[in-house]
C-alpha cells in the first residue's frame, strides 16, 4: 500500500490489485488500483476504503504516521458508495477504532446493514449537504448509478479537489505518485486505454446518468479529480472529463472508426473465412481494427474494443441450430450493456443446417440493440471462392457504413 500528498491536507492511500477478476468478472491483466483518500482539517474524514487490505492495526498506524495522523483521530469515514470493493474494510476499521461516524446516502445506509451489519452512527447526506471539518468545508452531490443506485461525490471547497468514487476511473495498477502531473504522455495514454476498457466493463450500462452526473459536476470549480481507482488528475482533469463525456456517447454511436472483429470456430472453416476478412480490412488503412477470438479472450476485452467501434464483424459457426454458444454469450452482455446504433457483417460456416443468423436477430430484437446487418456471408463448410467475394464485398460494404456513420 502506498500513501501520496494529493495537496495540502489531503493524502491517498492505495493498493495495487493483480491476479484476480474484477467484480468476480472481468480480467485485469494490467492490475487496477483501489484509492482512498484522507482529508485534514481540525477534524478528519477518510473517503471511501481499499479492499484487499490486510486488516492489521500496526500496518495502518504506520501508513498513518506518514502522513502524521492519529487513526483514533479519524472522525468521520465518508462513504462514496457502498460496493464492497470501497467498503469491506470497514470492519477492520472497526476492529481498533470504534468511535468513527459514516456519512453515506439514504441508499447507502441499508445496504451498510445488508453487507456489514453496521447500523451505528450513520448520518444520511444528500445534495448539497456539507461537513464542516474545521478548516476545510466537505460538500457532497448525489450521482445515482455511477455505478451504484446509491453513489454520490464529494468535494473539497479548499482545493477544489473532486473525490470522484467510480466516476472519473481507470483500471491498470498504479505506482506511489500517480498523478497526471508525474507521468509522461506515453503513461497517460495507457491509462486513457484502461479507462475506456473499465469504463466498457463497470459503467457502460448506465452512460445516461454518466452525462447528468458530469452535468452536475460542471457546477463545481474543479481543480483536481481523485477517483476510486486509477489516476489522480491534477494537471488538467478535463481531460478525464472529456474522455468520460465522449465514453457515454458511444453507447448510441456513432463511436470511433474502427471495426472490432469478434470471431470463434469449431474445425477451422469459420477461420478460413475470418482470415481473409481480417485481410480485407487491414487494405482500409483509415480504419482501426481490433481482433478478438472466442471463447479464448475474456469479455472485458471484447467490451472494451467493441465500446469505441462503430463496426462490428461477427464471425462464428452455427452449433446445433444456434449461433456458437460463446459468441451468443458475449454479444448478450453487449446487448445488456447497450452497445447500440453498430453497423455488423457477419459471417460463418454451417454443417447440416443454419440458425446463427436467427439467435442474433433475436438478440438484436430483444435487447434493443439496432444493429444495422450488412448481407451476411453464410457458407455450408469451407468458403468457396464465391464465399470469399462475398466476405470481401461485406467487408467493403461495413468500411463505407462506418465511415458514413462517423463523418
Ligand atoms: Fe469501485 Fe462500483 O465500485
Amino acid at each position: 500500500m502506498n500513501v501520496s500528498k494529493v495537496t495540502d491536507g489531503i493524502y491517498q492511500l492505495s493498493i495495487n490489485i493483480e491476479n484476480m477478476l474484477f467484480e468476480g468478472l472481468w480480467e485485469v491483466p494490467d492490475g487496477v488500483s483501489m484509492n482512498s483518500y484522507i482529508v485534514k482539517g481540525e477534524k478528519t474524514a477518510i473517503i471511501d476504503g481499499v479492499c484487499g487490505w490486510d486488516g492489521v492495526p500496526e500496518h495502518f498506524y504506520d501508513l498513518m504516521k506518514q502522513m502524521d495522523v492519529d487513526p483514533k483521530s479519524i472522525e468521520y469515514v465518508i462513504l462514496n458508495h457502498m460496493e464492497p470493493d470501497h467498503t469491506g474494510w470497514i470492519e477492520d476499521l472497526r476492529k481498533f477504532h470504534k468511535d468513527f461516524k459514516v456519512l453515506c446516502t439514504k441508499k447507502a445506509a441499508p445496504m451498510l446493514e445488508a453487507f456489514f451489519n453496521h447500523t451505528e452512527n450513520i448520518t444520511v447526506v444528500g445534495d448539497g449537504d456539507t461537513l464542516d471539518l474545521g478548516g476545510r468545508v466537505l460538500q457532497f452531490a448525489e450521482v445515482p448509478n455511477v455505478h451504484w443506485p446509491d453513489t454520490m461525490v464529494t468535494f473539497d471547497e479548499t482545493s477544489g479537489t473532486l473525490f470522484s468514487c467510480d466516476a472519473f476511473g481507470s483500471y491498470g495498477k498504479v505506482d506511489h505518485g500517480n498523478y497526471d502531473d508525474l507521468l509522461e504522455e506515453k503513461d497517460l495514454l495507457f491509462y486513457e486505454e484502461e479507462a475506456k476498457r473499465y469504463y466498457a466493463n463497470i459503467v457502460a450500462a448506465f452512460s445516461m446518468f454518466v452525462d447528468k452526473a458530469i452535468a452536475k459536476c460542471a457546477t463545481l470549480p474543479i481543480k483536481i479529480i481523485a477517483p476510486g481507482h486509477g489516476v489522480v488528475w491534477r494537471k488538467d482533469p478535463n481531460r478525464i472529463i472529456e474522455d468520460y463525456k465522449r465514453y457515454a456517447s458511444y453507447q448510441k454511436g456513432p463511436a470511433k472508426k474502427e471495426v472490432t472483429v469478434i470471431w470463434g470456430s469449431m474445425y477451422g472453416m469459420t477461420e478460413m473465412g475470418v482470415k481473409h476478412a481480417i485481410a480485407c480490412l487491414e487494405k482500409e488503412e483509415d480504419i482501426k481494427v481490433n481482433v478478438h477470438r472466442v471463447p479464448q479472450e475474456g469479455w472485458g476485452h471484447i467490451l472494451g474494443s467493441a465500446w469505441s467501434s462503430t463496426g462490428l464483424v461477427l464471425a462464428m459457426p452455427t452449433y446445433e441450430y444456434k449461433m456458437f454458444p460463446p459468441m451468443a454469450a458475449v454479444l448478450e452482455e453487449m446487448g445488456k450493456k447497450k452497445v447500440q446504433n453498430r453497423k455488423v457483417f457477419r459471417l460463418g460456416s454451417f454443417g447440416w443446417s443454419g440458425g446463427a443468423q436467427r439467435e442474433l436477430d433475436d438478440i438484436n430484437t430483444r435487447l434493443k440493440a439496432n444493429w444495422e446487418f450488412i448481407e451476411p456471408a453464410e457458407f455450408k463448410g469451407a468458403p468457396t471462392e464465391e464465399d470469399y467475394k462475398n466476405i470481401e464485398a461485406g467487408i467493403k460494404a461495413l468500411c463505407q457504413a462506418v465511415r458514413e456513420a462517423v463523418k
